[in-house]
C-alpha cells in the first residue's frame, strides 16, 4: 500500500479552514448577538436627567476566521463603538458577544486577559498610543514583557521579527515617535498590536489619515500580514474604495444598525439595501463600464437621539412605503451570501 504523502512529510500549520470538512458550515471566531452599546448625554446634576443615544442599535454580526470583514457607513453610524465592543475596550450594554466559542459578553480583567491579547486594535491615529518621550524599542518591548511574549534575549530578537515584519529598518527601533513620518508611525502601530501574536485584529480607520499614496502602501501590508500570519480582520473604513480593496466581505451600517452585509465584489456590483445603493452610486467607476447613476439622498443623517420610527433609513430611502414608516425590518438572507435589512430589496 503507498501513500500520497511522503514519510518525510511535515505538516505545514493548521490553517483555520482546514479544520472544517468542506461544504460543513464554518465557524465563526467572533459572533455578536443583537449587541447594544448606548451613551447617556447631556446629563446635569438633575437626577434622572440626560438622553440615551443608541450608537450600537442591536447588532448580530460573525467574523470567520481568516476573513478581512470590512465596516462601512457614513461618520456617525456607529463604526468606533462597534469596533470598541468587539475588542471589549467598552463595556456591552446589551446581547451577547463571543470569541472562540466563549461568551465574553461581561467578562472582565481575568476572564479578559486572553481576549486582550488575541484580539487587538488598530487606531486612525497610532501616536495616541505611543508616548513621545519613549523609543519604539521600549514601547514595544514593554508589551512583550506584560504579556510575558519573551524574555531575555528572546525580546531583542522579537523586537527585530516585528520591524522586519511591518518593512521598517531595525536601527528605527531606537527612534521616538516623532522621527517617524505618518506611514512609518502606522507601521509601528501595527508592529505594536502584532506583538502580543493576536488572531484578530480590529483596524478602526488605519489609514485615513494618510496621503492617498501612503496608503496604497499600508492597505498592501495588512493584506500580506494576513496571509502570513493567518489574521483575521475587521476593516473600518468610511472610503468604500479601500474597502472594497482589503475586504473579503462587507457589512454597511446606518445609524448604529447593519443594512446589508455580502461578499465584497457582489456587493459592489449589485447592491441591495437602498442606502448601500446610494453610497455605492457616490463613487467613482474604475472604468466606465457598469456606470451608475449618482442617487443623491434627500436630508440629513438623522440624530441617534431621535431614530425615525421603522425603518431608520426610511426618511431618506427613495423607495420607502408606509410599512418602511413603521415596522423596522429585520437583517434577513435573501441568498446564502447576502442579508439585507428591508422591506424592499434588490433580489
Ligand atoms: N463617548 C461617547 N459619548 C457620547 N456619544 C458618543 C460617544 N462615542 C460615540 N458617540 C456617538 O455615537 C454615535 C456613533 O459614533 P461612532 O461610533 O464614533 O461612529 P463612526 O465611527 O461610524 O463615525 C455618534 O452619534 C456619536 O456621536
Ligand atoms: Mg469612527
Amino acid at each position: 500500500m503507498t501513500s500520497s504523502i511522503p514519510s518525510n512529510h511535515v505538516p505545514g500549520p493548521l490553517k483555520p479552514d482546514a479544520l472544517q470538512a468542506p461544504g460543513a458550515p464554518r465557524i465563526p471566531l467572533m459572533s455578536a448577538r443583537s449587541l447594544v452599546k448606548t451613551f447617556t448625554v447631556g446629563r446635569t446634576w438633575k437626577p434622572g436627567s440626560g438622553r440615551t443615544l443608541h450608537a450600537v442599535d442591536g447588532i448580530s454580526l460573525d467574523v470567520f476566521p481568516a476573513e478581512t470583514l470590512g465596516l462601512v457607513g457614513e461618520s456617525g453610524s456607529g463604526k468606533s463603538t462597534l469596533g470598541r465592543c468587539l475588542t471589549r475596550l467598552y463595556d456591552i450594554d446589551g446581547g451577547t458577544l463571543s470569541f472562540e466559542g466563549a461568551d465574553i459578553t461581561a467578562a472582565q480583567t481575568r476572564a479578559l486577559k486572553p481576549v486582550r491579547r488575541k484580539v487587538q486594535m488598530i487606531f486612525q491615529d497610532p501616536s495616541a498610543s505611543l508616548n513621545p518621550r519613549r523609543r519604539v524599542r521600549d514601547v514595544l518591548a514593554e508589551v512583550l514583557k506584560v504579556h510575558r511574549i519573551r524574555e531575555g534575549a528572546g525580546i531583542e530578537e522579537r523586537l527585530g521579527e516585528l520591524m522586519d515584519l511591518v518593512g521598517l529598518r531595525r536601527e528605527y527601533l531606537d527612534r521616538y515617535p516623532h522621527e517617524f513620518s505618518g506611514g512609518q508611525r502606522q507601521r509601528i502601530g501595527i508592529a505594536r498590536a502584532l506583538a502580543v501574536e493576536p488572531t484578530l485584529i480590529v483596524a478602526d480607520e488605519p489609514v485615513s489619515a494618510l496621503d492617498v499614496s501612503v496608503q496604497a502602501q499600508i492597505v498592501n501590508l495588512f493584506s500580506d500580514l494576513r496571509e502570513k500570519l493567518d489574521l483575521t480582520y475587521v476593516f473600518i473604513a468610511h472610503d468604500l474604495a479601500v474597502v472594497r480593496q482589503v475586504s473579503t466581505r462587507v457589512a454597511v451600517m446606518y445609524l448604529g444598525s447593519i443594512v446589508e452585509t455580502g461578499e465584497t465584489d457582489a456587493l459592489y456590483a449589485r447592491p441591495s439595501h437602498p442606502y448601500t445603493q446610494a453610497l455605492l452610486s457616490a463613487i467613482p467607476q474604475p472604468h466606465n463600464r457598469g456606470r451608475r447613476e449618482r442617487i443623491l439622498l434627500s436630508g440629513e443623517i438623522p440624530s441617534p437621539l431621535n431614530p425615525p420610527s421603522g425603518c431608520k433609513f426610511s426618511t431618506r430611502c427613495p423607495q420607502a412605503q408606509e410599512i418602511c414608516r413603521q415596522v423596522r425590518p429585520a437583517l434577513a438572507p435573501i441568498s446564502t451570501e447576502r442579508q439585507v435589512a428591508c422591506h424592499f430589496p434588490l433580489a
